[in-house]
């Protein structure tokens, strides 16, 4: 039996504040994960459930295949445990191997060193290697001397589905967008608004989410190249074809005043397959209003110096606030950066909860509105 053909342990890496959502859905996935552990879930399960992961988590950042767990406190402990591993039966003799390195509270701290010796020890353990072929990324994770060796097994990030292809001004990372709606009250039969869509990241992820489409659908993944491996991709492909709801109405709308971000935001809705169940339109935020009752905003506002200035930003919140308050029992969710946004929002949040758009450290500010009365047959 080959290296992928038994059970395997799996490890999600997700962002810092939302570890806990990509637990959520990987439970809901039907696996049963660990507790984060600098940002890494690990679970059993075998190269499926590897493809599986990488095809339907909305929020984790690289799904990896943990090759082997030991204690290093010296480099030499490291090189006979890296070397130990049946590097054969994993990659081919003309593998392209890179090694990313971390360390946290151990005695091995020098990420080049660490790296270096990985290499070393596979390349022993090969006998050679002659880099010609396909890429193989693997991580050394050092956590108190105990080591954890994984293949990354997405390749580019999971962030990138495919439907983005221009950047607009300052976008949300859809894995962040998408945990933000996950952590809303928002169901596909509820309104939901995004005043400032920009590139349409909410929306896009909303409509995914509303018609349970599979955000890995249109983009590739490194271990369709992993040679010794079976192949997976064609049924996990359909198997997120067959749970693809395609006859709910979903009221989804996006705006913004900039008629490019309007634009692109309709581009990349396309991109998704999901142009159907967003209504895009350029319109000023100051302007919102809805027919509707128990909506539920979700946004990402502009935020600072590089986008507006101070006082135009305290306008601009201010106003907002405004526009919130004329809606009927509407919840809202904004993730902004700003400092001060419940003080020009005009009313103190329910909740918050700290997240990063890739560097920038965010608050997510929840409002709750009254929720809708349930239907009587
Ligand atoms: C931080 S960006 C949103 C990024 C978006 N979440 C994405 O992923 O692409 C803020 C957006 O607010 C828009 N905006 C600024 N003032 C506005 C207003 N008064 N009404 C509507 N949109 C506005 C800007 O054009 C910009 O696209």
């Amino acid at each position: 039996m080959g290296f992928f053909d038994g059970k395997l342990e799996l490890s999600v890496t997700s962002a810092s504040g939302i570890e806990a959502v990509t637990k959520r859905e990987l439970v809901n996935l039907g696996y049963q994960p660990s507790g984060a552990e600098y940002g890494r879930i690990s679970f059993d399960g075998n190269y499926l459930d590897c493809a599986r992961a990488n095809m339907f988590l909305r929020t984790a950042n690289r799904v990896f295949i943990n090759v082997a767990r030991f204690k290093a406190t010296t480099f030499d402990e490291l090189f006979e445990g890296i070397k130990a591993i049946p590097w054969a039966s994993i990659i081919p003799k003309n593998a392209c191997v890179t090694v990313n390195a971390k360390s946290f509270k151990s005695r091995l701290f020098a990420l080049s060193s660490i790296q270096s010796i990985t290499k070393k020890a596979i390349v022993t353990s090969m006998g050679a290697l002659f880099e010609t072929g396909g890429k193989y990324a693997i991580e050394v994770v050092i956590n108190e001397d105990n080591v954890l060796v994984a293949l990354d097994t997405s390749g580019v990030a999971l962030h990138k589905r495919g439907y983005r292809t221009l950047v607009g001004e300052a976008p949300l990372r859809e894995t962040l967008a998408s945990a933000i709606i996950l952590l809303s009250v928002w169901k596909w039969d509820r309104p939901f608004v995004d005043p400032f869509c920009g590139s349409g990241t909410l929306p896009i992820e909303a409509a995914l989410i509303g018609t349970n489409t599979a955000p890995g659908l249109n983009r590739s993944y490194a271990y369709e190249n992993f040679i010794k491996a079976p192949s997976v991709i064609e049924r996990v492909k359909e198997e997120a074809n067959d749970l693809i709801v395609r006859d709910r109405t979903l009221r989804i709308s996006g705006f913004d005043i900039n008629k490019d971000a309007v634009s692109l935001s309709m581009r990349h809705a396309k991109n998704a397959g999901v142009s159907d169940n967003i209504h895009f339109q350029v319109s000023d935020m100051r302007t919102l209003h809805s027919r509707y009752s128990h909506g539920v905003i979700v946004t990402n506002p502009p935020y600072g110096e590089r986008l507006l200035k101070e006082a135009e930003l305290k306008e601009l919140y201010r106003d907002f606030g405004k526009a919130y308050r004329s809606l009927d029992e509407w919840s809202a969710y904004v993730i902004t950066s700003y400092d001060n946004f419940e003080k020009y929002f005009g009313a103190r949040s329910d909740k918050t909860r700290k997240l990063y758009n890739s560097e920038l450290e965010c608050k997510l500010y929840r409002y709750l509105g009254a929720p809708p009365k349930k239907r009587t047959e």
